[in-house]
């Protein structure tokens, strides 16, 4: 099973799951019940002796435990969150053919013991919708995927320079303009290829109230990003004035547009609005401001933007929800109560902490899902370091060196899916998984977990896969048709860019905000 469970006990025997089964479960249950139900395929009547379903706030809320045996499958969880990953863990004691959409129905489930629970709460997958568009029906498979391997938080990245992917009430140029660009780079910056194809789309309020329920249906939560004060090129071709008159239209090429807010009172309003139509949507606590990346050059130099994220703080503390935000930050000290996304190597996630911010780590060597899975040269656009499966097993949130209290405050991990050179749910499956089955065991984070006997499992778990119908990366690597000769990549070198991002977060290890 992926990801590895505390404790397995096999028993004698098997338990028959099939279209008569009974399910027995309370009401707080019902919608893991209706859950079961479909992704089994199979009726499951209301009725006693056969599976039950129960909560048990002993338990962890995220905890579980699977209790099979010849006559009985019961699925004990601290609330239903723990039932439902219990179930998820059911799903993998099925053959993978219980994984498919439809067919015959009827399994064996072999007597078992489960106890299992996850280290760590913040187990979470950023997927970037911005620099590609990716259709409702495919954000839903990447949250039944993420959920199958007990993920628990999906962290949508709405926005970029190169397209605006929400509708905002009384901005509708956001979507009319912002959404489209004329067409899109081919391959890494470097080679400054273009393809000549527009590209576009957004999603409605309805779109994403969709995607929101649908998570939280497995358990999910969706924590909402839109980018300030920089990477806002889409919306300033939408809106001139809230860049200082920036003419040009949605940014085509990949990296870092210069054109930031102006942060004049006209470009607050409207982060404000922004951040109001985020909150009227999705129910999250956190609510993603970005400000990764925000060149100054806009400012005249000046940096102004503590001050702006300070203001985006207040504002929706009035709406009791706190900022989520990339370790950029922490330059100049972040608000209290604000949340640190740390990207940038390790060390940000230790200063985050060491300032009394709560923290996830996704350090982009480590658990950035763009970049390249070898050195194979026919991979997709290879880009940033090699990041073998291995390399992702690795992840472990929590730095050295941090004092228990410090500790605390690390929320757990998270994969980072930026899509400039995924244009397509196939592509994103390719660069996906199954990293993200080695990076979901990182953090679920068993006490003997290890990467032989991860890789040992992986086989078994690529059938399941298979019949989820998931275009993973083959273990013997890319095939022929995989290549993408028209967009060339540009691989990095580790060593290279541990110093290059020493010196971006250079200036985290000499300043001492309160
Ligand atoms: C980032 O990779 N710019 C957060």
């Amino acid at each position: 099973m992926i990801p590895q469970p505390v404790s397995v006990g096999p028993a004698d025997g098997a338990f028959l799951l099939d279209s008569r089964t009974p399910l027995d479960a309370p009401k707080e249950l019902d919608g893991v019940a209706s859950w079961l139900r479909a992704t089994l395929r199979c009726p499951l009547p209301p009725g006693g002796g056969g599976v039950g379903l129960r909560v048990d706030p002993a338990l962890r809320p995220e905890a579980y435990e699977v209790k099979c045996t010849p006559d009985r499958l019961k699925i004990t969880g601290g609330s239903p969150a723990g039932v439902f990953y219990g179930l998820q863990t059911l799903r993998q004691l099925l053959p993978p053919q219980a994984l498919r959409r439809a067919g015959p129905t009827g399994w064996r489930v072999p007597a078992v013991t489960v106890t299992d629970r996850p280290r760590f709460g913040w187990r979470g997958v950023m997927l970037d919708v911005a620099r590609h568009f990716m259709p409702v029906a495919d954000v839903l498979r990447f949250v039944d995927l993420a959920a199958f391997h007990k993920l628990n938080v999906l962290h949508l990245h709405l926005t970029d320079d190169q397209g605006w992917r929400l509708e905002v009430p009384g901005w509708p140029r956001l979507t009319e303009v912002g959404a489209w660009r004329s067409e899109s780079m081919l391959g890494a910056r470097q080679h400054v290829r273009f393809d000549g194809r527009p590209h576009g789309g957004f999603y409605t309020a309805d779109d994403l109230r969709e995607i929101v329920a649908y998570a939280g249906e497995r358990h999910m939560r969706v924590v909402p990003e839109v980018d300030m004060p920089g990477h806002m090129q889409a919306a300033i071709a939408a809106y001139p004035k809230l860049g200082n008159g920036f003419a040009g239209g949605v940014r085509t090429g990949w990296g870092i547009s210069s054109h930031v807010l102006d942060l004049g009172p006209e470009s607050l309003d409207f982060c404000r609005a922004v951040l109001d139509q985020l909150c009227e949507i999705f129910p999250s606590e956190l609510i993603g401001i970005g400000g990764d990346e925000c060149p100054r050059d806009d400012w005249g130099g000046e940096d102004r933007q503590p001050a702006f994220t300070a203001l985006m703080a207040a504002h929706l503390a009035t709406r009791g929800r706190r900022i989520y935000g990339w370790d950029e930050i922490l330059e100049g000290g972040a608000p209290a109560g604000a949340v640190v996304a740390a990207w940038r190597g390790q060390e940000p996630t230790t200063v985050a902490a060491r300032r009394g911010h709560q923290v996830v780590a996704c350090p982009d060597i480590v658990a950035y899902l763009d970049y390249r899975q070898s050195d194979d040269p026919g991979e997709p656009t290879p880009v940033g370091t090699r990041l073998t499966l291995a390399d992702v097993y690795a992840f472990s949130p929590v730095p050295e060196g941090l004092s228990p209290a410090e500790r605390e405050l690390v929320l757990g991990g998270q994969a980072n899916v930026w899509t400039e050179h995924m244009d397509s749910a196939r592509v994103v499956d390719y660069l996906v998984y199954p990293r993200l089955c080695a990076f979901a065991e990182a953090v679920w984070d068993a006490p003997d977990r290890s990467y032989a006997s991860f890789a040992a499992r992986l086989p078994e778990h690529l059938d399941r896969l298979d019949a989820l119908g998931v275009n993973y990366r083959p273990l013997t690597g890319p095939r022929p048709w995989d290549a993408r000769p028209d967009a060339p990549g540009n691989p990095r070198d580790r060593s290279d860019r541990l110093a290059e991002l020493a010196e971006m977060t250079k200036r985290l290890a000499f300043e001492n905000p309160v």
